[in-house]
């Protein structure tokens, strides 16, 4: 493995996000301040040397022009004052230059402890003329210049360092707010916290994030509170039954005290009570149930459906007329053959149960058109359903004050719209024209 790919497992394995996050910038803006100080250094070392080396080329014309073919020699400037040896030796590079072998070149050289600059250029005859002057000032300045640029350097590196921490913890903040929300919910149970989002207009991935899992969230809370609801409207509604169940079980135990015809209406009352029983708890595991199995599902041609469950209800209710109107071709829709019986069987008792004998039900299933998709209605001649009560009548348990006396646990329609809701159909009620209920599945 390569040191570079060895580097990048331990940075993505080590230290928290924040960290890294903080590394990263101040690596990238130090780089960019020390990179620019670096570049301005070397720009202002040039410009001044530059000026120096026009000088020194001004100045060995000048000396060429006073002294025209004079011997070798030291001919004028710092050397003559400050005496030959501090003059540097002949090197071959400039007897290249005398020979014309060698471009003119500019050396740094230091003279008596000066620093000092030098043009070795060619000169009549052969011979190289080498003209200098002194650069302490070039020097000075050149040294000024990489100090300042050294602390502009290390100031930046410093800002970097602290843009870095800032951006780290500005830019994390929502996510450090999402992972103490998630830790909160975890060691509570308690689904009702929220991430507090930022005012709208300055959404980002992150807030993306924190909605969707505040969307997750109010989801769950609401399932947590649904089944909760279920468990105790269960429970509420399973002590009248069993009460009523114990008591004539109670009764059926003295039977000896009973005359034949006592015994007989308490051990039908106990069967009908404990089918009663029996039917809720069936229809409350169904309601508990979500989602239908995805396995089930199959292309459900509705027409034979619809005749079916009619038909299931003609034996169950003979006295009710069920009038079913089908389309001649096929209207399909993708679900659960048993639970859409079960939805359409629910809706079917209904009609039966609360309108009077000899009055038709009348059932129509209509194919899909353009714009919306097959849709079932079931319609009866009863009383139909008061508007204070049309709001409430798919909720668990809920059953409409004259239909008390009735037989039921008012769980029917809450399970034909789940049911509905499973199959992405719309299930509603409304008063039907000319009087009774109706009811509409549109898939
Ligand atoms: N076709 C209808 N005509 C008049 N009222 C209705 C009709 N269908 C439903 N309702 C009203 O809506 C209530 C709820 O219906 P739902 O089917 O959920 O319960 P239920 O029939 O009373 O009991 P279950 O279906 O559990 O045996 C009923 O109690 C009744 O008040
Ligand atoms: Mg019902």
């Amino acid at each position: 493995m390569s040191g570079g790919r060895r580097l990048g497992r331990v940075w993505r394995r080590r230290g928290p996000l924040r960290t890294r996050l903080a590394l990263s910038v101040t690596a990238a803006v130090a780089l960019v301040a020390v990179g620019v100080c670096a570049a301005a250094y070397l720009v202002v070392r040039s410009a001044l040397y530059e000026q120096l080396d026009l000088s020194l080329t001004q100045s060995a014309r000048l000396a060429a022009q006073r002294n025209p073919g004079s011997a070798p020699g030291v001919l004028a400037g710092e050397c003559r004052f400050l005496a030959a040896p501090a003059c540097p030796e002949v090197v071959p590079a400039a007897r290249k230059v005398a020979a014309g072998r060698h471009a003119p070149y500019y050396t740094n050289i230091t003279v008596a402890g000066h620093p000092a600059r030098m043009l070795t250029t060619d000169y009549a005859g052969g011979r190289a003329l080498q003209v200098a002057l002194r650069a302490d000032t070039v020097r000075d300045g050149i040294e000024e210049a990489a100090r300042w640029l050294v602390l502009t350097a290390a100031a930046g590196v410093l800002l970097a360092a602290l843009l870095g921490y800032w951006v780290s913890r500005t830019g994390l903040a929502p996510v450090a707010r999402l992972t103490a929300t998630a830790e909160r919910i975890a060691a509570t149970r308690d689904a009702r916290h929220r991430i507090e989002l930022p005012p709208p207009g300055r959404e980002d991935e992150i807030t993306r994030l924190a909605t969707s899992f505040n969307t997750m969230l109010a989801e769950l809370e609401q399932s947590i509170a649904a089944q909760r609801r279920l468990v105790a409207d269960a429970s509420h509604e399973l002590r009248t039954p069993l009460t009523a169940l114990r008591t004539n079980a109670e009764l059926l135990a003295r039977a000896d005290r009973l005359t034949p015809d006592q015994r007989e209406r308490a051990s039908a009352a106990l069967g009908r009570q404990l089918r009663e029983v029996t039917g809720l708890v069936g229809d409350l595991i169904e309601l508990a149930r979500d989602e239908e199995p995805q396995p089930l599902v199959e292309q459900v041609r509705l027409g034979t459906l619809v005749e079916h469950c009619a038909q299931a209800a003609r034996t169950h209710w003979p006295a009710v007329p069920f009038h079913v109107r089908v389309p001649a071709e096929p209207v399909v829709v993708p679900g659960v053959p048993a639970r859409l019986s079960r939805l359409l069987g629910n809706l079917l008792d209904n009609a039966a149960k609360f309108s009077p004998a000899g009055l038709p039900v009348e059932v129509d299933l209509t194919a899909a058109a353009p714009g919306r998709g097959p849709e079932l209605t079931v319609r009866d001649h009863g009383p139909g359903i008061s508007p204070q009560d049309l709001p409430h009548v798919f909720d668990r348990f809920y059953r409409a004050g004259t239909a008390r006396a009735l037989p039921g646990s008012g769980l029917g329609l809450a399970m034909a719209r789940q049911i509905a809701r499973a199959h992405a159909a719309d299930l509603t009620a409304e008063p039907a024209p000319g009087g009774g209920a109706l009811f509409r599945v549109t898939f």
